[in-house]
């Protein structure tokens, strides 16, 4: 200032005036401005004096609530003192030095906003006042936001409250902002209303509650709205979100939505059909349901479900699915429509029906229907064989093996769980035939031995089997099969003799033949089969040869003997061993002579050999063994 009165001259006058009361004093005060509640705050008060003094008097004064100045601190050269009584008694310390004094006040409360003066005052080197300006702060808690539980309706005439949020215990007050998706809401009439309240505790520090009003539209059932609470720190503004929210909307029905749960794809008969109304409008209106034609009545559905047990074709058709929404607009009628058709199949019939007789080498045609609502697919079949495809089965020219079953299987390929069948049993008349071709069998078989004859005959009707033997009595059936058209027998019979066994199938129709010759082989006892069976053929013969020529030795040498030509001696009996011996040759040279001079005798001979016990099959066995 006194620079500045020295640089005008016009004001001098009046400068030198000042210059008497404050001229010589200068004071200024620096330190923390603003600071947090609870912390410490220092001020200092610094002065310069133009002239020397030597008394200076250092005061610090606050503002009561009433604007009354109470000072707090007194200081001079000789002594420093706070006032007793105070708010700042127990909270402040002063200290001085060589050109100012700090005031330090401890554990800062919200009341230490306030102006804080300086008096230095030197006496007659003058005196001045300084002030400084503290300012505490107090961040807010986190917002706590609560929303409209109930939901809130579109047809509200009025914004709606959406939410409150609450931030406590801040200093300076802390601000609100509402926010919808990300963008703050304004207040707008009949469109935003923010209530806020505000309220200080004891100690000064300012809760906020904000309540959003807001007026909702259907598009604010996915929005979510928060609170923003902005508040000062020292040197700075800063800014906490609560947590986001949504509401529950309410808006009628527009639209009803209906809809099959079950079965997928297409309907049968006996299916149960699940049907699923919905309408659009929230809370889901309540529903009913009813069939085209008879709209007034109404089906029994639960929570929008519609079941139909074990549908028909009679429950095809149109349903129809009312809203029960009492808030929808004007009234008007909200209507869903399904329809959907109960496909079906049913019984096959199948002309001829049940069973059919037919001639041999007669023709004939089977039908096979099934009525359907869809498109059907026939396949005949027979021992599960497939046979024809089609619904019509042809039988040409037929045979006993035309005759069975017949099978006709009708499926519906869009719709699998749809299938039926019928068949016709086909019966073939005829007269009997064997089923071998061979009609005449010979065979050659051991006496003794049992065969077994089979015989093997269709026809229809079922032909009557018997067999006719001729030669071997001992014979009995053994096995009969016996089907609708068709007789097998197996005889067996025990062969003595040369036999003929014909077995004689006949029906009404005819008669059919099949003969057996058998032609028996003697038997050979058993002691010479093993021989024959050990030794070689050629020996045998030799044997036999030799037994024959020893019986004709022995007729000779009897002979010989009846007429007295040979002494009855040892000497003879040795002849009669000789044949077996080495020169069995010589011997029978000489028996061979004397055979040719005695003819008469020799065929006696032979007849009497013939006529001993000697089986004639002896005969037979030799036959054999040279053929084998
Ligand atoms: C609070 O709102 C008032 C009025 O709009 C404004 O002056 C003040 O700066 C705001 N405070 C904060 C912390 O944003
Ligand atoms: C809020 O949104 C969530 C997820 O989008 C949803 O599951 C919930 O039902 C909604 N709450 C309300 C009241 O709409
Ligand atoms: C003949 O048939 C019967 C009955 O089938 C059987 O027990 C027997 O063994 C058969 N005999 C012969 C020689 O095949
Ligand atoms: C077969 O039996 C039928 C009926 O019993 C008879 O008429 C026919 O003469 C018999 N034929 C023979 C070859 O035995």
């Amino acid at each position: 200032m006194a620079q500045k009165c020295s640089v005008s001259l016009l004001a001098l006058s009046l400068c030198l005036l000042a210059w008497e009361v404050v001229a010589d004093v200068s004071v200024d005060m620096v330190g923390d401005t603003e600071v947090y509640k609870g912390e410490s705050a220092q001020i200092r008060c610094q002065y310069t004096f133009t002239k020397n003094t030597s008394t200076i008097m250092v005061q610090w004064f606050v503002n009561d609530h009433r604007g009354k100045r109470v000072r707090i601190s007194y200081s001079d050269l000789n002594m420093q003192k706070l006032d007793e009584g105070t708010n700042y008694t127990e909270r402040i310390s002063v200290s001085g030095d060589a050109g100012g004094e700090n005031l330090t006040i401890v554990n800062v409360e919200l009341s230490d906003e306030r102006e804080f003066f300086c008096q230095v005052n030197g006496l007659s080197a003058g005196n001045k006042e300084g002030r400084f300006d503290l300012k505490v702060f107090q961040p807010p808690e986190h917002p706590v936001i609560e929303p409209v539980h109930s939901g809130v309706s579109v047809t509200n005439a009025l914004p709606s409250k959406i939410a409150t949020c609450e931030t406590r215990k801040g200093f300076p007050q802390p601000n609100i902002t509402w926010y919808r998706n990300h963008k703050p809401l304004h207040h707008e009439n009949g469109q935003v209303h923010v209530l806020t309240l505000l309220t200080k505790d004891s100690t000064g520090l300012v809760t906020v509650q904000s309540e959003l009003q807001y007026k909702v539209t259907k598009q604010d059932k996915d929005a979510h709205f928060f609170c923003e609470v902005s508040y000062f720190v020292p040197g700075a503004v800063r800014t906490i979100e609560s947590k986001k929210v949504n509401i529950s909307i309410h808006y009628p029905t527009t639209k009803v939505e209906m809809w099959r749960v079950s079965p997928e794809g297409l309907v049968k008969e006996g299916d149960t059909v699940e049907i699923r109304c919905q309408g659009n409008g929230n809370p889901p209106p309540a529903v009913k349901f009813s069939r085209e034609q008879h709209p007034d009545v109404d089906l029994t559905a639960v929570n929008g479900l519609l079941v139909l047990k074990g549908v028909t074709r009679g429950d095809s058709g149109k349903y129809l699915c009312h809203s029960l929404d009492l808030t929808q607009a004007d009234n008007k009628k909200v209507v869903g429509e399904l329809s959907f058709t109960v496909h079906f199949l049913d019984p096959a019939v199948v002309v001829p029906k049940d069973s059919e007789e037919m001639q041999k080498g007669e023709s004939l045609i089977a039908s096979c229907n099934a009525m359907s609502s869809l498109q059907t697919n026939i396949v005949w079949s027979k021992n599960g064989e497939e046979i024809q495809k089609g619904n019509v089965l042809s039988l040409q020219d037929a045979t006993f093996d035309t005759a069975g079953h017949y099978h006709c299987e009708v499926t519906v390929p869009s719709l699998p769980g749809l299938h039926t069948s019928g068949s016709v049993h086909i019966i073939v008349n005829g007269a009997p035939q064997s089923r071998d071709v061979m009609k005449e069998v010979d065979m050659e078989e051991k006496v003794g031995k049992w065969v077994n004859l089979t015989c093997d005959m269709r026809g229809y009707p079922r032909p009557t089997v018997m067999w006719n033997i001729t030669g071997s009595p001992d014979w009995r059936e053994v096995l009969r099969k016996e089907t609708e058209d068709s007789v097998q027998s197996t005889m067996t019979l025990k062969v003595t003799k040369d036999t003929v066994a014909t077995c004689n199938a006949s029906n009404n129709m005819g008669v059919e033949n099949k003969s057996f010759t058998i032609k028996s082989i003697p038997i050979v006892p058993t002691a010479e089969r093993n021989i024959a069976a050990d030794n070689s053929g050629v020996i045998i013969v030799v044997i036999v040869v030799s037994i024959l020529l020893l019986a004709l030795g022995g007729s000779v040498l009897y002979f010989l003997y009846k007429k007295g030509k040979l002494p009855c001696g040892r000497s003879g009996k040795q002849e009669i061993i000789n044949p077996f011996s080495s020169k069995e040759k010589n011997n029978k040279d000489e028996i061979v002579v004397e055979m040719k001079a005695n003819k008469t005798e020799e065929s006696g001979l032979l007849q009497g050999v013939n006529g001993s016990k000697k089986p004639p099959s002896d005969q037979y066995t030799a036959n054999n063994m040279e053929r084998s």
